[in-house]
C-alpha cells in the first residue's frame, strides 16, 4: 500500500481534499502561507489525521525539490494533489505566471522522478482556461512541452502584463502541461489529470467574486443553480484517484456546474 498523500495549497480546496481523503495516510501538507499550514495541521491532527507540514513556494526550484524528497522519504506516494495557485486579485501577472504556470511544470517534472506504479497526480486548473482563446497553436505546444527552466525564459515573450490575462493563460497551460506529462508518468505506471473548477466558495473564490461582477453573472447563470463548493472538487479528486478512475489520464474534468457550457452557448447571445 502507498502511504503518502502530498497536498500543495492548504486553502479551500486543499484542506477539503485532506479531510476527505487523508484518513489512514501520511499527509504532507505544503503551502507558502505558514499560518495556513499551522491552522490546518492543528485542525486535522485534532481530528485524528497523520499530518506533516512544510513551507513550499512552488515558483522556487529548490523548494519544490526539497518537498518531493521529503515526500519520498515518508514512504511511497499515493497521490500528489496540487491546488496551490494565485488568482488575478492576489498578485501581479509575473507572479501569477511563475506560480500557476511555471510552478505546475516544476511540480510535474520533479514529482515524476518519485512516482511508482499506481501514483496519481491531480493538478487544479480552472474553467477560465476554457474561456481564453488568445494562444496560437505554436504557443500552446511550447507551454505543453517546455521544461520549467525553459519556461522561465519563454513565458516573458508572451507579454502577459495584466493579471486578468495571465491567469486564464496560466490555467489553460496547466491542462496542456498535464496532458504532455501524462505520457511520461504513464511510462512509470502513474496517472496524472487536471480538474478545472468553475466558481467555488473558497477564500480565493470569494475574493474574486467581490472584485469582479462577472463572477456574480456566472453564478446566477450556472445551470446547476448554485455556486460550487470546495467539497465538489474534493469529491472529484477522490474519484479520479480511486480505482474507479484508473482509466483516466492526461485529460481534464471540468467541474463548473455547467457555466462554461452556458457562456459558450446562450451566454453570449
Ligand atoms: N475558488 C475558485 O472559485 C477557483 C476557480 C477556478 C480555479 N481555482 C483554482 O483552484 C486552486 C485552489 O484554489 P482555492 O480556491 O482553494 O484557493 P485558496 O486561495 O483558498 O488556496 C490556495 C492556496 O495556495 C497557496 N499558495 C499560493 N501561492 C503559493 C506558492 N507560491 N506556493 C505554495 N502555495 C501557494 C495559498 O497560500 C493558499 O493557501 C487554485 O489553483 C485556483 O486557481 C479556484
Amino acid at each position: 500500500m502507498k502511504h503518502v498523500i502530498v497536498i500543495t495549497g492548504i486553502g479551500g480546496m486543499g484542506i477539503a481534499c485532506a479531510r476527505r481523503m487523508g484518513a489512514g495516510y501520511k499527509l504532507l501538507l505544503c503551502d507558502f502561507n505558514e499560518k495556513q499550514l499551522s491552522n490546518a495541521s492543528a485542525e486535522l491532527t485534532n481530528n485524528g489525521y497523520n499530518v506533516t507540514t512544510v513551507k513550499l513556494d512552488v515558483s522556487d526550484k529548490e523548494s519544490v525539490n526539497a518537498v518531493a524528497k521529503q515526500a519520498a522519504m515518508m514512504g511511497e506516494i499515493h497521490a500528489v494533489i496540487h491546488t496551490a495557485g494565485l488568482s488575478p486579485t492576489m498578485a501581479d501577472a509575473e507572479r501569477i505566471l511563475n506560480v500557476n504556470l511555471i510552478g505546475t511544470a516544476r511540480m510535474l517534472e520533479v514529482f515524476e522522478a518519485y512516482i511508482s506504479p499506481g501514483t496519481v497526480g491531480i493538478f487544479i486548473s480552472s474553467s477560465s482556461g476554457y474561456l481564453s482563446g488568445s494562444l496560437t497553436a505554436e504557443q500552446e505546444k511550447k507551454l505543453a512541452i517546455l521544461s520549467a527552466d525553459e519556461l522561465v525564459e519563454y513565458v516573458p515573450s508572451l507579454e502577459l502584463n495584466d493579471p486578468n490575462d495571465a491567469y486564464p493563460v496560466s490555467k489553460k497551460a496547466n491542462r496542456l502541461q498535464v496532458a504532455a506529462a501524462s505520457v511520461k508518468w504513464g511510462k512509470k505506471g502513474g496517472r496524472v489529470m487536471s480538474i478545472s473548477p468553475g466558481v467555488h466558495s473558497t477564500p480565493m473564490g470569494k475574493q474574486e467574486q467581490e472584485a469582479h461582477s462577472f463572477m456574480k453573472y456566472m453564478i446566477e447563470n450556472t445551470p446547476a443553480g448554485r455556486v460550487g463548493t470546495a467539497e465538489d472538487i474534493a469529491a472529484t479528486v477522490e474519484f479520479v484517484v480511486s480505482p474507479a478512475g484508473n482509466f483516466l489520464s492526461g485529460s481534464d474534468i471540468l467541474v463548473d456546474g455547467g457555466v462554461v457550457a452556458f457562456l459558450q452557448t446562450s451566454g453570449g447571445r
